[in-house]
């Protein structure tokens, strides 16, 4: 036995993902999951450098760990993920607890790394896949299965092509092994993982088909993927969601801003005519379909006109829920280097007002569903009380409805009686 490992875990599911990957690859060099973060002999941050406040939370964290080295010299601490492949040598240089920095696509490394105590190993040739390392799901109930890494698309806000290289997809093989043998194990929901899962392709292979493929799994009660980008997303990926009931009536396609001039300087090679047109699609091949996004408040040059475009493209499609997000300056991207930067105040404010719009709109949506026979995952106990179960609706939205331990992993059909802007109020 090597010793006790604990993994704190920051960003987006993908890094979840990756973590559970991280877990089964020190597993089977022989370390041990700790029971909790005091019995751990290794200590690993999974970072984000998505924005600078994820950073800064976590650079918080690791500086706060100091203390905990003292008590315990033998402790070791890791950093994985995007601040590591981001920063390098240059996060040992802040924080000297850190004793190892291993990037995105060193993790298979990372047992002999601990061995011969190597303290850095970041690569940039950004081709991992990770074949073959069935990651260990610490989920009992849903599977996320990452199927390609990496990005192509260069938003001028974003880090991740960065620090996470070109796009790269799993095997349809691969894929398919691992849904099937989470099916077995009982996680009858799988979520498909992707900085951009639209590109997906594999030997002639696109999503849809992989999607198709998927469907045909004995056992497995529904599927989800995340996240597709909104010039990606085909007919044929509409015509899926539509055929088959596997596939759930929910899609998080990311909007980012509701004005041309700004997703043009953005980068995100689609105008707002091209977006409302999908959701039009979308809407009249699933017309349940229940539609998420992400925002960004306050993008170099985003005047007061360009920001109330973005609100009337909120009241005109009424997202189900949006992530807001403060535009955050990333250096090495392009819009870092914009002239025309929005003062942070004004960030702020224009955060709040999209906050407060969407937070109506989704309370509405959720009130919608009053009276409504819902299909409900059981996911989770409730956290408020002992008779009552949680989970989420095929159109992604959580819900609370009486039931007990032994309802946990299955289906259950409920009313919605009354609804928060977060839950669904089953009885
Ligand atoms: N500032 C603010 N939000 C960002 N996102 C990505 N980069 C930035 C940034 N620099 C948001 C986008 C993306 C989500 C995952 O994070 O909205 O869709
Ligand atoms: Fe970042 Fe754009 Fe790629 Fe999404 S599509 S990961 S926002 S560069």
């Amino acid at each position: 036995m090597k010793g006790t490992f604990f993994i704190e875990t920051y960003g987006c599911q993908m890094n979840v993902s990756d973590s559970e990957l991280v877990t089964s690859i020190l597993i089977n060099a022989g370390w041990k999951p700790a029971e909790s973060i005091d019995d751990a002999d290794l200590l690993l941050f999974n970072t984000c450098s998505v924005r600078q406040h994820a950073e800064d939370r976590v650079l918080g964290r690791i500086a706060n760990e100091k203390s905990r080295k003292q008590n315990k010299p033998n402790l070791k601490i890791g950093v994985l993920g995007c601040m590591a492949q981001r920063m390098g040598k240059r996060l040992r240089e802040i924080e000297s607890v850190v004793d190892y920095v291993v990037g995105v696509d060193q993790y298979h490394l990372l047992p002999s790394m601990l061995e011969e105590e190597t303290p850095l190993n970041v690569s940039f040739d950004y081709t991992q896949i990770y074949p073959g390392i069935p990651p260990a799901h610490s989920n009992k109930t849903n599977a996320f299965i990452t199927i390609m890494r990496g990005c192509n698309n260069y938003c001028t806000y974003c880090i991740v092509p960065y620090v996470r290289g070109r796009e790269r997809s799993v095997s349809m093989d691969n894929i398919l092994n691992e849904a099937k043998k989470c099916v077995e194990q009982g996680l009858r929901e799988i979520t498909l993982l992707g900085q951009n899962v639209n590109s997906y392709e594999y030997s002639n292979i696109l999503f849809p088909e992989l999607l198709n493929e998927l469907c045909k799994i004995e056992g497995l009660y529904r599927l989800r993927f995340i996240t597709s980008h909104p010039k990606d997303l085909s007919d044929q990926l509409i015509e899926m969601m539509a055929r088959q009931p596997k596939i759930c009536n929910h899609i998080h396609l990311p909007l980012q801003s509701g004005d041309n001039s700004v997703l043009l300087a953005m980068n995100r090679k689609y105008t707002i005519e091209h977006y409302i047109n999908l959701i039009d699609k979308l809407r009249n091949a699933i017309p349940d379909i229940a539609i998420t996004t992400d925002l960004i408040a306050g993008f170099p040059g985003e005047n007061e006109t360009c920001f109330a475009n973005t609100l009337t493209v909120l009241q005109n499609i009424r997202f189900d829920y949006a992530f807001c997000f403060k535009y955050s300056e990333r250096s090495g991207t392009m819009a870092a280097e914009y002239i025309n930067q929005i003062p942070e105040s004004v960030r702020l404010k224009r955060l709040q007002t999209m906050i407060d719009l969407q937070r109506d709109i989704t309370l509405q949506k959720f009130r919608d569903q009053i009276g409504n026979t819902v299909e409900v995952y059981v996911e989770n106990f409730s956290r408020k009380s002992s008779q009552q179960v949680s989970g989420k609706t095929r159109d992604y939205k959580i819900a609370v409805l009486p039931g007990s331990k032994s309802d946990i992993g299955t289906l259950k059909s409920a009313t919605v009686k009354d609804a928060t802007s977060g839950t669904l109020i089953c009885g």
